[in-house]
């Protein structure tokens, strides 16, 4: 029997496919359907910690080969994710959610990351360090200076499970560098990866999206490799109590193959779920199941991280 169950962080999931944070996940109500469908679990979006509008429309565009945004954080504050959760873990205490967050300064995180600390909220927590949209804020994760005080001071007082969601890298010394970073801490997953940030699409002369004159997120075909190479690299160096989440291009269930097989663990549709909707978790998981049982496979393990090189 081919099986798509994987384990991360320490929790159990039926399936290795899931949400990325930004799609299908703003309201309860989406939350809800994700939770109900094939996927595995869901992970919310970004919460600050007070409700924000985020960046005027339109923010979001649909493009041929994938997408671009700046929405700027919108998300309903941390007590209606929070309070979410809790309810939702009472109701199905054997599965596990993701709670993604972020301040908007370094103090703010810790306050809404004290909040989660003091709660009853057991699942996994994805500190975002990436996010490319916010005007003059820069995506944490590539300054590593501030990026290791931030690591170092929530490690200070956080014991629950966190892991942290990550900009694409585009250099092999920044891999090193951010890999040397991240071992120091007890990390339980780094995500692979964000939107490539700050791109230009262009239609006949115009810019297709409002915030910062048409710069912001891509995402979509456009960014597997960039993808795979992140999820491989971190497989190559982190510590294995750090494990991979695989986000960016996964179109189809050869893609998810591709991820798991550069060291994924677990694998998030982004523009794939807000082109296609729900049925993509179905249609993916299904294709996915079919390469694995193709080449006799049985369950992830027997190939994750098994990418083969050229001698
Ligand atoms: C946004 O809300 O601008 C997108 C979030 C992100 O890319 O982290």
């Amino acid at each position: 029997m081919v099986s798509t169950k994987t384990v991360l962080g320490g929790f159990e999931f039926d399936n290795c496919l899931m949400n990325a944070a930004g799609v299908w996940c703003m309201t309860k109500e989406e939350l809800e359907e994700v939770k109900d469908s094939v996927a595995g679990t869901f992970v919310t979006k970004t919460a600050t910690l007070d409700y924000r509008a985020g960046n005027p429309e339109p923010r979001y565009q649909n493009v041929p080969l994938g997408s671009i945004n700046s929405m700027g954080l919108p998300n309903q504050g941390l007590t209606y994710y929070l309070d979410y959760l809790l309810e939702l873990q009472e109701r199905e205490p054997e599965r596990t959610f993701f709670l993604s967050l972020v301040g908007m300064s370094p103090n703010e995180t810790h306050t809404i990351l004290k909040q989660v600390e003091a709660s009853n909220f057991n699942g996994l927590v994805e500190l975002n360090l990436s996010c490319p949209n916010v005007p003059g804020k820069p995506q944490i994760a590539y300054d590593f200076e501030m990026t290791e005080q931030i690591l170092s001071e929530v490690f200070q007082y956080f014991t629950k499970p966190l892991g942290i969601k990550l900009p694409p890298y585009f250099d092999i010394v920044h891999f090193d560098q951010a890999a040397a970073i991240f071992n120091q801490f007890p990390l339980r997953f780094v995500n692979c990866v964000n939107s490539i940030g700050n791109g230009l699409y262009i239609e006949d002369e115009s810019v297709v999206i409002k915030p910062k004159n048409g710069f912001g997120g891509i995402g979509g075909e456009y960014i597997k490799p960039t993808a795979l190479a992140n999820v491989h690299a971190f497989y190559q160096r982190l510590k294995p109590e750090i494990q991979i989440i695989g986000t960016g291009g996964v179109l189809t269930g050869r893609d998810a193959f591709e991820h798991i097989l550069c060291g994924a663990s677990m694998v998030q549709l982004g523009t794939t779920l807000q082109k296609e909707g729900m049925e993509a978790f179905q249609r993916i998981t299904e294709e996915l199941k079919a390469i694995m049982a193709e080449k006799g496979y049985e369950k992830l393990a027997d190939f994750r991280g098994k990418l083969q090189y050229i001698d």
